[in-house]
Formats: C-alpha cells, structure tokens, sequence
C-alpha cells in the first residue's frame, strides 16, 4: 500500500484517473464518510446483508490508515443512524454487536498510530456491550494526539440541531447565554462535534445522491464526492482519488 501511496505522491506517476497526484499541504482536515451500501453488496454475492456489515467494518481500518498517510486530522464515518433503528431487530443487533468485535481486532493498530477514537451520536438507548467497547476504545486513546477517528453512532442531524437548540434556550433561561451571543461559532459548540472543524470533504459510497440526516449543519460548505462502489470495496484508490477531486475545486464560500 505505501508503494502505491508513494507513487500518488510522487512525480514519476502520471496523472490520471487511476493514480491521482496528490498535493500534501492541501489535504482535507475533516472528511467525513458515509458508509453505504453493505446490504447491496452483500446481495450482489448472495449473502445475507449481514456479511455486507461484517466485511464493511473490515474496511474502516483500511480507509482510517490511508486518511492518517496523508494527514488527514479527522475522519468521521457514519455507522449508524437515528433512523437505523427502523430496521429489522437481527439485522440492528448484529450492527450494535460489531464494535464489541472491531474494537479488541483494531485497537493495538490504531493506538500505534496515535488515533484517537471519538463518538458523536446519542449514547442512551445503545446495548450495554455497545457503549462499554466504544467507551473501552474511548477511554484508551484519550491520550494520542494523531488523528481523531470519529463514529457517528445513533447519530441524526435534525435531532442534533433541536437538542443544540433547546441546550441554547435552556442557557439563556438560566441566564448563562444573553440570546445576542449567540454566533454560528457558538452554536456549533452546542453542536455534537463541538471542538471539531467542519468537513471539508464529504464521501457518501454506493451512488445515493443525499445526506440521510448526517451532519446537516456543519455540512454547509463541505466539498461532496459520491462514487458507486459499495462500502466494502471502498478502496484506498477510491479514497485517494476523492482527495485528488477535492483539491481540483474552488472553494468559493459565496465569494468570487
Ligand atoms: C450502510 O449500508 C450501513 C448502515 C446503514 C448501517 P446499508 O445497510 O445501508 O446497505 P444498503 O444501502 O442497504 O445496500
Ligand atoms: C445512511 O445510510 C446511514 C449510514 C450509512 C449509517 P442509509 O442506508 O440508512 O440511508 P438511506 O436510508 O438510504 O437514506
Ligand atoms: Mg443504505
């Protein structure tokens, strides 16, 4: 994998499609991934959409690896929704059980790396062995100081944004925040991902066009790039060359 990652970054690959170039002082900081399409790619085999979610948690170590090479500060992946509950109650459950597996498999790797673990979602009304491996993980890397590696986890937009603001009214009942205080940049304290910079780069795979209810404030002005693989054939090739589209865009901001 580095031999590849050397050839993207070096002059003697060509630019094209397969090998993107990759400038290194102009990385995203944040990128968040939405991790679609488990469930078709598992049915295009024949399996039950259940090893889609299997071999999809195989891929975020991979992905994480490939982000922290080029620098990326934060990766936030979309694990599960405030709407994922809708789903049947064995295909939920074998989704609440995967960080008690993925975790004990990838922890020793990741705190080599320096990776910190972070959730960003509701915590209540996750299984007791769900919470306690990503508090596990949490806890561990408390420490490291290299990339934050992000689960959004029961996590939905629209409910973020009512909890944020019924904490703002609530603080300005108690006499905490005068209501003329409050800036985008103090709303966004409020916000699940207080402490973290906004996106810059958005990765939803398996050819949907939408957000599904992910991050819809700090998503304002994040660059978005969709491709048609499903999750688990997400390859470093796909991620880089995200990387490589990203940094052929203007970001404008409304300006000129
Ligand atoms: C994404 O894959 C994983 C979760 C939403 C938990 P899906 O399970 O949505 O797979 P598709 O979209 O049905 O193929
Ligand atoms: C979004 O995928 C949520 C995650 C990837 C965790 P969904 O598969 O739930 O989204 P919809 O239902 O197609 O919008
Ligand atoms: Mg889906």
């Amino acid at each position: 994998m580095f031999n590849q990652l050397k050839k993207w970054l070096g002059n003697e690959s060509a630019q094209d499609e397969k090998s993107p170039h990759l400038e290194l002082d102009n990385v995203p900081s944040h990128i968040a991934i939405i991790m679609d399409g488990n469930g078709r790619w598992a049915k295009q085999r024949g399996l039950p959409r259940v090893a889609g979610h299997h071999s999809g948690m195989k891929n975020v170590k991979k992905i994480t690896i490939a982000a922290d090479s080029i620098g990326v500060k934060v990766l936030t992946m979309y694990a599960f929704s405030t709407e994922n509950w809708k789903r049947p109650k064995e295909e939920v459950e074998f989704l609440m059980k995967l960080p008690q597996e993925f975790f004990p498999l990838e922890i020793e790797e990741l705190i080599e790396r320096n990776v910190r673990i972070r959730m960003t979602g509701w915590k209540e009304s996750l299984p007791d062995y769900t919470l306690n491996a990503i508090e596990d993980a949490i806890e561990r890397t408390k420490n490291n100081t290299g990339l934050i590696l992000n689960f959004a986890l029961n996590y939905g937009g629209r409910k973020e944004l009512l909890a944020g603001v019924q904490d703002v009214l609530k603080d300005v009942q108690e006499g905490k925040l005068r209501p003329e205080e409050l800036t985008e940049e103090t709303f966004s304290s409020y916000m699940l991902t207080s402490g973290l910079p906004d996106p810059d780069l958005l990765i939803r795979t398996s050819g949907e066009l939408r957000l599904s209810n992910f991050l819809l404030w700090q998503l304002a002005y994040t660059e978005l790039w969709f491709t048609e693989a499903y999750w688990p054939e997400f390859s470093e090739e796909h991620f880089y060359r995200a990387v490589a589209e990203y940094q052929r865009r203007a970001r404008r901001y409304g300006g000129l």
